[in-house]
């Protein structure tokens, strides 16, 4: 079956998990691989990657959604913030809204992927409070993110 793989990325993260998308899949069988563009529109299945801005996908990738009729699609995606998958779960039911009832959502996937340094000094500018000391241990956590553990455990969920 043909495949296209349309993501947006801002600072690389969702990009490593294109690439991966597409290692785990025929070279031959590929349509189109770039930013969200109607070329995808080709494909059988459609691999969508956003990265998470305000809680929900970021801008680009939900205009590319709003525009699907009766594809098939794979959500994939990284946030910042990682641990719990109940937040992963929020994330894409909000990336859902942007689809219409014929658009068959085949599978998803989300992990953390590492933000600017600049979010670290805000962070750090805050006044102490455990939450301000959450965020730092997050964005600690997420610097190493994703790792070659997030791009296995995704190559494996697309190929079962
Ligand atoms: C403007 C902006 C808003 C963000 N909002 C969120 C958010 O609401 N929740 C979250 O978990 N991460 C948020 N992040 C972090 C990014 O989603 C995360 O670093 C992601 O992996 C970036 O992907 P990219 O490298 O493909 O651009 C935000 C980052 C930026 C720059």
């Amino acid at each position: 079956m043909s495949y296209a793989i349309a993501y947006s990325s801002r600072t690389g993260n969702t990009a490593q998990l294109a690439q991966a998308v597409r290692e785990a899949l025929s070279e031959e069988e590929c349509r189109y691989f770039g930013e969200p563009h109607a070329e995808a529109l080709v494909a059988d299945t459609i691999y969508v990657g956003f990265w998470t801005d305000k809680g929900t996908c970021d801008e680009q990738t939900a205009h590319f959604l709003k525009g699907l009729t009766n594809q098939r699609i794979f959500l994939f995606g990284t946030a910042g913030f990682g641990g719990a998958p109940a937040y992963f779960d929020q994330i894409l039911g909000r990336v859902k809204e942007n689809l219409g009832p014929n658009v068959q959502v085949v599978g998803t996937y989300m992990c953390q992927g590492k933000m600017p340094q600049v979010v670290r000094d805000r962070y750090e500018g805050m006044e102490d409070s455990p939450r301000r000391t959450a965020m730092l241990e997050n964005f600690d956590r997420a610097l190493c993110h994703p790792d070659q553990g997030d791009l296995d455990r995704l190559k494996e969920q697309i190929t079962h």
